[in-house]
């Protein structure tokens, strides 16, 4: 049934663009619909026609994209001073909310429901998310828009300085997060889970924990905030690999996986990114 309307949707809506601008390229699919009629020639009229796609993706048929993050993580997302979400990721999705022609809409949240949200409370999440196999279980992911990797934050002066030195240590870390995972895993360690990075942070102040396992932008951002008492290590140093951050999204809807990762295309091809980058991250 969907298909079907699919099908109506892409050749009115290529009918109307027709008329609306001539583009020889819609002109020749819309004569293959016409000719052959067969399902096949219908669907390369979808592909041809930008925004027959949005008709089939359930998250934007209201026109509003709804995307949910945890604004506790800079400088992806921040709670601004006017007390709105802000950050690379909020100007990110607004950028490609833009290129999808709709609304967004964030709703700040803990960071740990983020992904049990997706398809109820909140139709995307983007926050400085880490595709995971076990993440990929439950949702789909776009293409990968940033590479990260954990950092340890040491209070100045802390003698450790390799993986083995993080044994049976007590370790903060944010609630949910791949920093949790890994924290999770070392021998004897006591892991301290935060919903707020910060709060983790300030327990590394005051002695409650050893370290803090955190991403690595969040961790120099901490570094400069609370110069002189804290330094941020690059996790390399203690065996962590690379991690993807990417926006999660409703497992099985295709066309919104597929009219994101274009509008993701988009927006690195034309500069946005680039600035984005600049502004958000490099200025820190
Ligand atoms: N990259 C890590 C993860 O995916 C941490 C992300 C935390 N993001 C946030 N907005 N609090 O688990």
């Amino acid at each position: 049934m969907k298909k079907l309307l699919a099908v109506l949707l892409a050749t009115v809506m290529t009918m109307s663009l027709l008329t609306a601008c001539g583009s020889s390229k819609t002109a020749e699919t819309t004569k293959e619909t016409e000719a052959a009629g067969t399902t096949e020639a219908a669907e390369k009229t979808e592909e041809a026609t930008e925004t027959t796609e949005a008709a089939v993706s359930e998250a934007l048929s209201d026109g509003v994209l709804t995307v949910g993050t945890n604004a506790e993580f800079p400088p992806f997302e921040y709670v601004d001073d006017n007390g709105e979400p802000d950050g690379f990721d909020i100007a990110l999705i607004k950028a490609v909310g833009e290129k999808l022609g709709v609304t967004v809409e964030v709703e700040n949240m803990e960071f740990a429901s983020l992904i049990s949200s997706i398809g109820s409370k909140i139709d995307v999440a983007i926050a400085g998310m880490t595709v995971t196999d076990e993440r990929k279980e439950s949702v789909d992911f776009s293409d990968s828009y940033y590479e990260a990797v954990q950092y340890v934050i040491l209070p100045e002066g802390s003698e450790i300085a390799t993986a083995d030195d993080l044994k049976n240590k007590a370790i903060g870390v944010q609630l949910g997060t791949t920093g949790d995972f890994i924290a999770s895993d070392i021998e004897g360690a006591t892991v301290s889970r935060y919903n707020k990075a910060v709060d983790a942070v300030n327990d590394l102040i005051n002695g409650r924990v050893e370290c803090v396992i955190i991403d690595k932008n969040p961790a120099l951002v901490f570094e400069g905030k609370f110069e002189g008492q804290i330094t941020a290590v690059d996790g390399a140093q203690f065996d962590f690999e690379p991690e993807q951050y990417a926006i999660a999204m409703p497992k099985g809807d295709a066309a919104l996986v597929e009219q994101v990762n274009k509008a993701l295309e988009e927006i690195k091809a034309d500069g946005t990114f680039d600035e984005l980058v600049k502004t958000y991250i490099e200025a820190e």
